[in-house]
């Protein structure tokens, strides 16, 4: 066993002794697991912890004077703002693909708590016709990709080889999920990826403190609460599981990052990693892509560009940290002026994320969220599920490494074709508004190859459409396809 004084010492140094209330009442194997759970936690880090984010909120540092709505390539390549060569970076993008330097990677660790769904997310039903999981809907653009591109890697190291494994997926789930998730995959035989190009690994956690204390909570009377470190500790997880030098041994140099909520992301878009490859003003260490906000209260995070330190830098503003009044600003043609807000899509590169999870000086900020989580009463011993607010969470999120890249660059895309997630049980962001979305992009991508689609009185699809990422990826990979000359009134058509 795990040595009982020191532990008790230690905590007892970072006033965090009550954790051992209950260890009499223990079995064997539950003290042995508490002691185990305790010693994995940065203890030292604690009392600072509970200082500077849970006794106190500290402020967004925002340099209001030198704060600037962030520049991006627009969407229509051709826009007088900032026309671009979008032939010439699609096809390095590409040529990138083709080589097998591009990988899959979503983050998947979250607790989907507003979803109210019993599992993990990615599990979630999310086609709309077929109910297909959003992990699956992913994996089929896997294969697909695959088909389209023929990638190979060529495995470095001694007698390297020539291997046709696809893209490789790294999926990071956490301690909540992990068995969950990779049970998914192999019961439904991993959707038809091969199981060595899917890998999984468990983010950090960090333990949840009580919101007037400042004590850590037990969840039960043999264990610690602790939640996941946010997708910001994506960055340390993808080097210590292995995963980053499994990449580096597929000869995979760039990150294709998304979460785990929004089916329509596109994964392998050979514009975007053209852009973030070659771009004058990029230097290929973490893009990002962007959608214009529809309203100053929209839930994303906005891009803005900032003087820190001597230089200009490009930074995302969490939409619950984006002072109301900035977010409100408009030009004189009424557009938003901060409007540029993120969908949590990047590309990274392979060397950034090691040059930082390798350097023992990093560190993301945290980032601090008042929640409801079910605790063991110390008094009394029994569990308590508050109806308010009782805990501080911490987590670190990933897109506070932009503004440590050398030049980092923001690409616009289309919301219809780009962004329909699935965050919460209904309304907004929702399965249904989901759903929806999946139908219109469907009708959208037909239309284009003169399909004639039935609309109601508002112009909407009058039918519901399901296109399987294996059919087609995008509009114009669905031309080749053979497609009925119109869709009948009020049916439900997959392709
Ligand atoms: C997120 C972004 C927001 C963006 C919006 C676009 C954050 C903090 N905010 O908001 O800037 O505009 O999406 O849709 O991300 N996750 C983990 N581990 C964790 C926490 C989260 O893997 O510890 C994953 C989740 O599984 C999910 C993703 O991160 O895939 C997003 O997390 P969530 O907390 O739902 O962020 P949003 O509030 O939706």
């Amino acid at each position: 066993m795990l040595e009982l004084n020191s532990i008790r010492t230690k905590l007892a140094s970072v006033k965090q002794d009550h954790l051992l209330r209950f260890f009499d009442e223990l079995s064997s194997d539950g003290k042995q697991a508490l002691l185990t759970q305790i010693a994995s936690l940065d203890l030292d880090a604690v009392p600072s912890l509970i200082e500077t984010y849970v006794k106190n909120k500290p402020a967004l540092q925002l340099d209001l004077a030198t704060l600037e709505p962030a520049t991006y390539y627009p969407y229509n390549h051709r826009a007088p703002s900032r026309p671009w060569d979008h032939d010439k970076y699609t096809t390095i993008g590409e040529d990138i693909i083709r080589k097998g330097e591009i990988a899959a990677f979503v983050v998947a660790g979250g607790q989907g708590s507003r979803l109210g769904f019993d599992g993990p997310k990615g599990c979630f039903p999310a086609g709309c016709i077929t109910q297909k999981p959003l992990f699956q809907l992913f994996a089929e653009q896997l294969l697909a990709a695959r088909a389209r591109y023929g990638i190979h890697h060529v495995r470095v190291g001694p007698g390297s080889t020539l291997v046709n494994a696809g893209i490789p997926w790294y999926i990071m789930t956490s301690p909540l999920n992990h068995k969950a998730t990779v049970a998914f995959f192999e019961k439904h035989s991993y959707f038809g990826l091969s199981p060595t190009s899917v890998r999984f690994f468990q983010q950090g956690v960090l333990p949840s403190f009580d919101l007037a204390t400042g004590k850590i909570l037990l969840s039960s009377k043999g264990e610690v609460a602790t939640n996941p470190d946010g997708h910001g500790g994506a960055i340390r997880a993808l080097d210590l599981s292995g995963a980053l030098d499994d990449m580096k041994a597929r000869g995979v140099k760039h990150i294709s990052y998304f979460q785990v909520d929004n089916p329509h992301v596109r994964i392998v878009d050979p514009t975007f990693i053209g852009l973030h490859a070659a771009a004058p003003d990029s230097s290929a260490q973490m893009s990002s892509k962007m959608l214009p906000k529809v309203a100053p209260d929209e839930k994303l995070g906005v891009f803005c560009s900032m003087q820190r330190q001597g230089r200009r830098v490009l930074d995302v503003i969490e939409y619950s940290d984006m002072p109301a009044d900035l977010s409100a600003q408009r030009l004189p043609d009424g557009s938003l002026r901060f409007v540029a807000g993120s969908i949590a899509i990047h590309m990274l590169s392979v060397a950034m994320v090691e040059k930082l999870a390798r350097n023992p000086a990093f560190s993301l900020p945290y980032h601090r969220a008042e929640k409801k989580v079910p605790f063991i009463d110390l008094d009394s011993g029994q569990p308590v599920s508050p109806t308010t607010n009782n805990a501080v969470k911490l987590e670190r999120f990933v897109f506070d490494a932009i503004p440590l890249c050398e030049g980092s660059i923001v690409y616009e895309t289309d919301r219809v074709e780009e962004f329909a997630p699935i965050k919460n049980a209904s309304g907004t962001d929702s399965v249904e508004s989901s759903k929806r979305l999946q139908t219109i992009r469907a009708a959208r991508w037909l239309e284009r190859c003169g399909v004639a689609i039935p609309k109601d009185a508002a112009g909407e699809p009058h039918c519901v459409l399901e296109i399987s990422p294996l059919t087609a990826t995008s509009a114009d990979e669905l031309k080749g396809a053979k497609l009925p000359a119109a869709i009948e009134r009020g049916s439900a058509v997959v392709l």
